[in-house]
C-alpha cells in the first residue's frame, strides 16, 4: 500500500479548468459554494430538494438518531414520477431519454413520453399479476431497455427493485431472491457477451427451482422463435400487451424503499443494502447535474451496467431526474473491436462519457490510434469511477479524448447511493485524485480513534449523515451498525485514503478483506466459502494482488483434503466450481495449493501475511501468527 501512495503522490501536474469549462459550469467557485453548503448542510440540502418535485413537501429536512437517519420528513414524492412525469409534462416531452445500442449494432430510441408510455404499461402489468407497495421484485436482465423500464415501473408503484447482475450464477442468484423474499423476477432468454449468446433463462430456471417465494416470472424473448414457457412464466410482450399508458405514480412517504443491491461485505453473505425515494432522489439528481455539469443539450453516455450500483444512480435515476439523454450500449469496450466506444461517441455526439479505470487500461494496450480514428470532439466532460485510477491511465484518457476536457475521478459506494468525494469540472485537478468532497457532504481521513489526520494516510470517513445514504442492510441491522461504530462518529467507508496539503483525497485501495476486480466489488470470505465447498477442499484463504488492467486479481491458497494430489485437471475444475457458485468474475486467476496457512492462535487466517508474502513485502506486526 504505502509502494502505491508513494508512486501515486509523486506526480505532481496539476491541470485546471480551461475558460470554456470555466464558462459553461454550473459551480465556478468551488470552495466558497464548499464553505457555504457546510455551514449548514440542511439549508444546502432543503434548498436542493425543492429543485424536484414533491407531492407535498416535508416539514423536517433531518431526523438524525445516531446512526439512523430520515431525510424530508413528512414529504411525499415519487422518483419514478420526478424521472418521468415532470419531464413528459414540459418541453422534453419529445426529447430523447435513452439511446440504447446492443451488441450486434440494434438501435432503440426512447423519448420522454415513450419511456413513459413503457413504464406505465409495466407498472399497470405488475399490478395485474398483484404486485403491491412493499413487494420485491428481481430484476435479472441483459442490459437491454427492459431492465430500465422494469426499475421505474417498479418505482411508480412502490414495489421494491432488486437488480441483480447478469453475471452470477444460480446459487448466487438464489441466495439474493431468498434474502428479499421476490414474488416475482424478470428475466430474458439470453444475454450477449462477445457474439455469444448466454442462456440466462437456464441459470433463472435453477434458482427458481429453489426459491418458493418466486409467484411469476417474466421473460424477455430476444431470440426468435422464443422457447417454451411453463406455467408462471409470461412472455414481456404478451404481458406488456393491452395494458393502458396510464399508471398514476404512488405519492409515497419519502423513506419508502425504492431498491435492494446486494454487495459484498468481509463475511460470507453478500448484504442487501436499502435506499429509499426521497433521499436518494435527491442525491442523485444533484450530483449528477453539478459533478458531469449536466446541460439539456448534452449526450450523456455511462459505460456501467444497470445491475450495479453506478447503473442505478447514473444511468437511470441521476440522469433521468435531470431530463438528461442516455446512451447506453450493450457489450465490451473491444468488441467487435476496441474502437467500439469511440465509433459510438462519434457517431452520437457523447459529450459527457463515464467510464472505468479498468476498461481504459484495456483500451490503452490497444494503443492511440483507435480512439485517433474517430471525431471525439463532441467531448466535454468525462469521468471515472469503481476503483482507484493510476495517473497513467488517467494521462492517456486526458491525452486521447483532446487534452482539454476536465476529468472527474469520482468515489463513493452502494451504501453511499451517489458520489461524495469527486471533483467539480471548475476544479484544479490532479491525476489520480478524486480531489475533494462533494457540496454538503463533510468527508475526512482519520487514524483508528476518529482524530483527523490533517495530511497523510489514514481511513476515509464520513462525519455528518447525507440524504442518499443507504438507510439498513436489509434484515441485518447490525452490519448497518457496523459502518458507524468502527470509528467513532463517522461512517467508515472501509477504504484507505490520503490526504494532501490542498485537501485532496487519494484514495489507495480498502482497508478490509474486500477485492476490487475491474471495479467489482468480490469479499474474499465469498470465494473461500465456495472453494471449500468443493469436494476436494478442506482450507482456502483468498487475497487481492495488483494486476496491470483490472487493478486488482483474485489469488487464492488452497489446503486439499487427504488423497487428493495437486494437478493441473483439478486446478481447472476449482475455478469451474467457483464460476459455478459465484460467477465468471469471482474465479480466482492464481490457485496455490499449500499444505498450511498463517492464521492467528485463535484460528482466523491472516490473509494480511500472505499477501505481503505473495508481494515480497514485509508482513509488519506477526506477533498473533500461530506459527
Ligand atoms: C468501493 C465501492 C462507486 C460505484 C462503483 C463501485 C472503490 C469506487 C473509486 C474511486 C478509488 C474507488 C472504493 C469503494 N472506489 N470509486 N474513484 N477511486 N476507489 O461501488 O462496488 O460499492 O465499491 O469502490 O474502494 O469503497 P462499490
Amino acid at each position: 500500500m504505502a509502494e502505491q501512495i508513494e508512486t501515486l503522490l509523486k506526480t505532481s501536474t496539476v491541470y485546471r479548468p480551461t475558460e470554456k469549462t470555466l464558462s459553461e459550469a454550473y459551480i465556478k467557485d468551488y470552495e466558497t459554494a464548499y464553505k457555504e453548503s457546510i455551514a449548514d448542510p440542511e439549508k444546502f440540502w432543503d434548498g436542493i430538494a425543492k429543485e424536484l418535485e414533491w407531492f407535498s413537501p416535508w416539514n423536517q429536512v433531518l431526523e438524525w438518531k445516531y446512526p439512523w437517519a430520515k431525510w424530508f420528513l413528512g414529504g411525499k414524492c415519487n422518483i419514478s414520477y420526478n424521472c418521468l412525469d415532470r419531464h413528459v409534462n414540459s418541453w422534453r416531452k419529445n426529447k430523447v431519454a435513452v439511446i440504447w445500442v446492443g451488441e450486434k449494432g440494434e438501435e432503440r430510441i426512447f423519448t420522454y413520453a415513450e419511456l413513459s408510455r413503457q413504464v406505465n404499461r409495466c407498472a399497470n402489468a405488475l399490478k395485474s399479476i398483484g404486485l403491491k407497495k412493499g413487494d420485491v421484485v428481481t430484476i435479472y436482465l441483459p442490459k437491454i431497455p427492459e431492465q430500465i423500464i422494469a426499475m421505474l415501473a417498479c418505482a411508480r408503484i412502490g414495489v421494491i427493485h432488486s437488480v441483480i447482475y447478469s453475471g452470477f450464477s444460480a446459487p448466487a442468484l438464489e441466495s439474493r431472491i431468498k434474502d428479499a423474499n421476490a414474488k416475482m423476477i424478470i428475466t430474458a432468454d439470453c444475454g450477449y457477451d462477445r457474439g455469444k449468446s448466454i442462456d440466462l433463462k437456464k441459470v433463472v430456471d435453477e434458482a427458481v427451482s429453489k426459491s418458493p417465494s418466486i409467484e411469476k416470472m417474466v421473460v424477455v424473448r430476444r431470440e426468435k422463435p422464443g422457447n417454451t414457457l411453463k406455467e408462471n412464466e409470461i412472455d414481456w410482450e404478451e404481458w406488456m400487451e393491452g395494458q393502458s399508458t396510464n399508471c398514476e405514480a404512488e405519492q409515497l412517504d419519502s423513506e419508502t424503499p425504492l431498491y435492494f443491491l446486494y454487495t459484498s461485505g468481509t463475511t460470507g453473505k453478500p448484504k442487501g443494502v436499502v435506499h429509499v425515494h426521497g433521499g436518494y432522489m435527491v442525491g442523485t439528481y444533484i450530483t449528477t447535474k453539478y459533478i458531469f455539469d449536466l446541460k439539456d443539450e448534452d449526450v450523456y453516455f455511462c459505460v456501467a451496467d444497470p445491475g450495479w450500483v453506478t447503473g442505478h444512480s447514473y444511468i437511470v435515476y441521476g440522469p433521468l431526474l435531470n431530463g438528461a439523454t442516455v446512451l447506453t450500449a450493450e457489450g465490451k469496450p473491444d468488441y467487435p473491436n476496441p474502437g467500439r466506444w469511440w465509433d459510438l461517441i462519434s457517431k452520437y455526439g457523447v459529450s459527457i462519457f463515464y467510464t472505468t479505470p479498468t476498461a481504459i487500461r484495456l483500451l490503452m494496450k490497444y494503443g492511440e490510434d483507435w480512439p485517433g480514428k474517430y471525431d471525439l470532439s463532441s467531448l466535454r466532460v468525462l469521468g471515472s469511477v469503481g476503483e482507484p485510477i493510476n495517473p497513467e491511465a488517467w494521462e492517456w484518457f486526458h491525452r486521447v479524448t483532446g487534452g482539454d476536457k476536465p476529468i472527474m475521478d469520482t468515489w463513493w459506494q452502494t451504501e453511499t447511493g451517489s458520489i461524495l468525494v469527486s471533483p467539480l469540472p471548475c476544479v484544479p485537478l490532479k491525476p489520480g485524485s478524486a480531489t475533494r468532497p462533494f457540496l454538503g457532504i463533510e468527508a475526512d481521513v482519520v487514524d483508528k480513534e476518529g482524530n483527523s489526520i490533517g495530511t497523510g494516510g489514514g481511513f476515509a470517513v464520513i462525519k455528518k449523515p447525507w440524504p442518499s445514504m443507504m438507510r439498513t442492510i436489509h434484515k441485518d441491522p447490525d452490519r448497518y451498525l457496523g459502518y458507524w461504530n468502527n470509528i467513532p462518529n463517522c461512517y467508515t467507508a472501509g477504504d484507505v485514503c490520503h490526504k494532501d496539503e490542498d485537501g485532496y483525497f487519494w484514495f489507495m485501495g480498502r482497508a478490509d478483506d474486500v477485492v476490487k476486480v475491474a471495479g467489482n466489488r468480490i469479499g474474499t470470505a465469498e470465494v473461500e466459502s465456495a472453494l471449500v465447498s468443493h469436494d476436494a477442499v478442506v482450507e482456502a484463504a483468498v487475497i487481492g494482488k495488483p494486476h496491470k488492467t483490472a487493478g486488482e486479481m483474485i489469488k487464492a491458497f488452497v489446503i486439499l483434503k487427504q488423497g487428493q494430489t495437486e494437478s493441473s485437471e483439478l486446478i481447472k475444475n476449482l475455478k469451474a466450481h467457483v464460476q459455478t457458485e459465484l460467477g465468471k468474475i469471482a474465479v480466482p486467476r492464481e490457485i496455490d495449493i499449500v499444505t498450511s496457512l498463517p492464521k492467528t492462535r485463535s484460528g482466523k487466517i491472516m490473509r494480511r501475511v500472505l499477501k505481503a508474502k505473495e508481494l515480497g513485502q514485509d508482513p509488519g506486526d506477526i506477533s498473533t501468527l500461530e506459527e
